[in-house]
């Protein structure tokens, strides 16, 4: 098949971010600009570095991690940053650095290699099931390697859309308790979801670092997420203005509309639009793939699909991309080098709007299909 697409034909269904929801964002994102703009003075805004965020924007970063935490944070625990990849950046240079080692699921959010590479340290993947980490592997891990922290993806797993039940968070985190194993739980995909298990760190709080971003609710380049350390000595401690030059902060104009939107409730205004149309795309996806491999939740923004054996996933792709679609082979979120399952994942979130989003579909269905 000869490829018949320009590259800026071909729909992106790789990525991973949530639906546009214009009908609602928008008014939403211009109501908070022009409260901002006229509830303060743009140079006291503007004019000066506002370390971890400003008081304001913790406390109300504070109210917005209620949503998945029972108890609502101290504010003196909470960072807020310029999106989730910033505070993991922090947290793995200081946590983990060279020559140590992160535990990692054996499929996982890929910038992770990136990170490590970037930062000298090592991973030590964690063979999985359909939760995420397997307990007795994850111990097995613990005791050969020692890593000093695991990052994790408890809700709506990366690729895999594993959730862990209750007591599995229970038992990941008595492991990490037991072998001093930081946490850095990044819960990025919890929002969408409802009536789902309390977060891993609020079962270890004292050696957990929690980040909740927007990115995936809300809007991909909103750029705020928030981090709750342990305590507010090891915030202040691990994030100030010498500890290392990264882009950790901020920008203050971000963090003053995103606790606007908070405040006035527009945040919830806007999830729940991002969960109705992903609910939409995610019954798309049912009634066109009826497989019984098919891995995908109502309120996820992407699926994962275990392909054939006679279909390894390198060709599949190859074939969907000759219609002028783009998703991913697992092997993309593997964590080492060994043979990634033979399967896809793909968004449903890029695609401008449903039309868009069906034949994206269209075409993954007729590569199925055979
Ligand atoms: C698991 C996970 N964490 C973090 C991010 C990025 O978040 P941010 O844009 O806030 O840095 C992504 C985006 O793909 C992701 O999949």
């Amino acid at each position: 098949m000869t490829l018949s697409f320009r590259p800026s034909d071909i729909l992106n269904m790789s990525g991973n971010l949530p639906p546009k929801v214009p009908h609602v964002f928008d008014e939403a994102y211009r109501g908070a600009v022009q409260r901002v703009l006229g509830e303060c003075e743009p140079n006291d805004l503007i004019g000066a570095h506002q370390f971890r965020g400003s008081d304001r924007d913790r406390a109300l970063g504070a109210r917005f991690i209620g949503r998945r935490m029972q108890d609502v944070p101290a504010v003196d625990r909470v960072v807020v940053a310029n999106g989730t990849q910033s505070i993991l950046m922090m947290l793995l240079a200081s946590l983990v650095g060279p020559n140590r080692r992160l535990a990692i699921e054996t499929l996982s959010y890929p910038t992770m290699r990136t990170f490590a590479q970037h930062l000298g340290f090592q991973l030590s993947p964690i063979p999985m099931d359909g939760e995420g980490a397997r307990p007795d592997a994850f111990e097995a891990i613990c005791r050969a390697d020692r890593p000093a922290a695991y990052y994790a993806m408890p809700t709506l797993q990366n690729p895999t859309t594993g959730m862990m039940s209750l007591e599995r968070r229970k038992a990941i985190a008595e492991i990490c308790r037991r072998y001093e194993v930081a946490i850095i739980e990044d819960d990025i995909y919890s929002l969408l979801p409802k009536d789902i298990p309390p977060p891993l760190s609020s079962f270890a709080p004292e050696i957990s670092w929690y980040v909740l971003g927007t990115a995936k609710s809300l809007a991909a380049a909103l750029k705020i997420a928030y981090l709750v350390a342990p305590s507010a000595e090891a915030a202040a401690e691990r994030f100030w203005p010498g500890v290392r030059a990264t882009y950790w902060m901020c920008a203050p104009m971000n963090g003053a509309i995103v606790s606007s939107l908070i405040e006035t409730g527009s945040v919830d205004d806007i999830i729940e639009a991002v969960r109705a149309e992903t609910r939409i795309r995610q019954s798309m996806v049912i009634d066109s793939i009826s497989s019984s491999d098919l891995r995908s939740r109502p309120d996820c923004l992407h699926v994962y699909l275990p392909l054939p054996t006679d279909r390894p996933a390198q060709e599949f792709v190859a074939k969907v991309r000759a219609l002028g679609v783009d998703v991913s082979p697992a092997g993309t979120y593997a964590m080492d080098d060994s043979p990634a399952p033979n399967a896809i994942r793909f968004g449903t979130g890029t695609p401008r709007d449903r039309v868009a989003f069906e034949r994206g579909l269209f075409a993954i269905t007729k590569v199925y299909r055979g």
